[in-house]
């Protein structure tokens, strides 16, 4: 067995860490370094060209005409939806099975979240959605999660057939593509963060709304900072104080740069998880039909129903793992969210587990994950209870 210090958890040091933030800075320091301090020299703390240049650079990248850099993808949904028009009285109709911020920015605009399932790739599913629509139905936030976009000519024919914005949450899903187009492109606004730990992540929370609406992106643009337009001095909204930082600007536009060689590198991680686990019966690993994705991995998420078993296995042979989520979120009491009664989002908290995966994972990392995992379905003979393709 990995042995471990006193400290368990917290300060455990994993043989294989889920992710690796000082290897990930050792490798570019001396870009990242360079953008800071060129940017503190130069005394450009808010709203300069560093916040400008990247902008540029993200809204090409996504294929977009607009990128509004904003403090993080909750505030980039909440302004997505406040510039949709969306407030007290209108439903907003988004999946179960995502983070939290998406639906607390659907309930502070005074809208109330419908909850629909997902389909078994962990995306919303369009006909679910359909069935799901009111009169008073304003919005649709489709959650691209784990690195892989939604069926977006499914979501978009609903979305068009009833006259629903589209807003799309693309927090896991930058540089992901459905038929060649990329998350964060397809609807009214897309909404990214950089939250650290993000594919692209930034030095703290960060996030950016894309959009080709000229309207939303002025919209964005002044509320992320208290509704002025800093050209005429003129406040036209009750704004929020939600920049996305000078410096973090700087430091984000260098790793845009890396970012095709890491989903290049995160897409080599996957399909090795593949290999080494494609046969291990009990499991369902995350490769799906439909060659028209190009997923990017931002989780590698697999599904047992034996998951706390192996997720303690696995701790214990040191071996970082995460479980995103372990609850719905109705079940968090506080939230005052009502059961929606959705069996696959229920099935999946109890199932899912995510591997090692960054960009720094490496190929040793996988082969000791990949063994863990083996031993721990062969070393335990199990009824084999799950039955969809891998
Ligand atoms: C699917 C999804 N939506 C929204 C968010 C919120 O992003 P942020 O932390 O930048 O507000 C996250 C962050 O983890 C996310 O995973």
């Amino acid at each position: 067995m990995f042995k471990r210090g006193k400290e368990e958890d917290k300060h455990l040091s994993y043989r294989v860490p889920f992710i690796d933030p000082r290897e990930h800075y050792r490798r570019i320091k001396g870009e990242i370094d360079f953008a800071i301090t060129d940017t503190l020299a130069k005394g450009d703390l808010v709203l300069r060209q560093q916040l400008r240049d990247f902008e540029k650079n993200l809204a090409e990248f996504v294929g977009v005409k607009y990128a509004v850099g904003v403090n993080s993808c909750y505030h980039a949904l909440h302004f997505s939806l406040l510039a949709a028009g969306i407030g007290p009285g209108d439903e907003v109709v988004t999946v179960g099975h995502t983070f939290v911020a998406t639906v607390s920015a659907i309930v502070h605009t005074g809208a109330k979240p419908v909850l629909v399932d997902v389909r078994d790739d962990y995306n919303m599913a369009p006909d679910k959605f359909d069935a799901a629509v009111t009169p008073n139905t304003k919005a649709v936030i489709p959650v691209h999660l784990n690195g892989r976009v939604c069926d977006m000519d499914g979501i978009m024919a609903v979305a068009k057939k009833h006259g629903i914005a589209v807003i799309e949450d693309a927090a896991q899903a930058l540089g992901a593509t459905f038929r060649g187009k990329r998350a964060g492109s397809f609807g009214l606004a897309g909404c990214f963060s950089f939250y650290p730990f993000k594919s692209l992540g930034g030095l703290g929370d960060g996030g950016a709304v894309t959009t080709d609406d000229p309207e939303v992106a002025r919209f964005a643009t002044l509320v992320r900072f208290n509704g002025e337009d800093r050209l005429s001095g003129e406040f036209h909204y009750h704004g929020y104080t939600a920049l996305l930082d000078n410096v973090q600007a700087a430091v984000l536009d260098v790793k845009l740069r890396h970012l095709p060689s890491w989903i290049a590198h995160r897409r080599k991680i996957a399909s090795l998880y593949r290999e080494g686990l494609e046969a291990t019966e009990s499991l369902r690993l995350p490769h799906f039909s439909g060659d028209q994705h190009f997923d990017s991995y931002q989780n590698y998420v697999i599904r047992t129903e034996h998951r706390d078993e192996l997720r303690q296995y696995l701790r214990d042979q040191g071996v970082e793992t995460l479980v995103h989520w372990a609850k719905p979120m109705w079940g968090h009491k506080d939230l005052a969210l009502e059961n929606p009664g959705l069996p696959e989002t229920e099935n999946i908290c109890r199932e899912v587990i995510s591997l090692p995966m960054s960009a720094e994972t490496t190929l040793e990392s996988v082969d000791i994950t990949v063994s863990c995992i083996r031993d721990f379905f062969t070393s335990r003979p199990m009824p084999l209870r799950t039955t969809a393709a891998r």
